[in-house]
């Protein structure tokens, strides 16, 4: 079944200027980039996107970080995408990524980990719809 999901390239990654490296990886493991816009996220954004880790010890690190540079947040389109395109990113510390993911290529940390990925059907739904309105949205 050809799925969409919602990705987010972080600012440990616009920062070293890998937005095009990264979306090479992406489009060479089949997926298409069908939506895409480099922006600012505010904290207050990054706290309601990341509320499920809101009682985790690293939720401020983690919504200070995803706010302080821009990102590109985007919607990628292909056969079975949630679940390759987590396969894609690697795992989230870095150290433990699979060689050939995202993480293993370009994260720095498992705070600076590169990139994000919506972990189911659901999340992906209401991520995409927190970020992108449906003019944006080109079916
Ligand atoms: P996302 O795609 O960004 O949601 O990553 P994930 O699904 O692989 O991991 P998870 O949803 O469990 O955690 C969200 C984010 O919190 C991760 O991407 C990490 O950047 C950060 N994170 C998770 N665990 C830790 C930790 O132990 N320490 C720190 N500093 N950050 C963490
Ligand atoms: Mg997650």
């Amino acid at each position: 079944m050809i799925e969409r999901t919602f990705s987010i390239i972080k600012p440990d990654a616009t920062r070293r200027n890998l937005t095009g490296e990264i979306n090479s990886v992406i489009e060479a493991a089949g997926f298409r980039i069908v939506a895409q816009k480099r922006i600012k996220i505010t904290l207050e954004q990054a706290k309601t996107f990341y509320a499920v880790h809101s009682s985790r010890p690293f939720y401020g690190e983690l919504c200070e970080f995803l706010s302080s540079d821009p990102v590109i947040v985007q919607i990628l389109e292909k056969e079975n995408a949630i679940e390759d395109y987590r396969t894609l990113m690697g795992a989230t510390n870095p150290a433990d990524a699979a060689e050939g993911t995202i993480r293993h290529r370009f994260a720095l940390s498992v705070g600076q980990n590169s990139v994000h990925g919506s972990d189911a059907a659901e999340t992906a739904a209401s991520e995409i719809k927190f970020f992108f309105s449906d003019i944006e949205i080109i079916e």
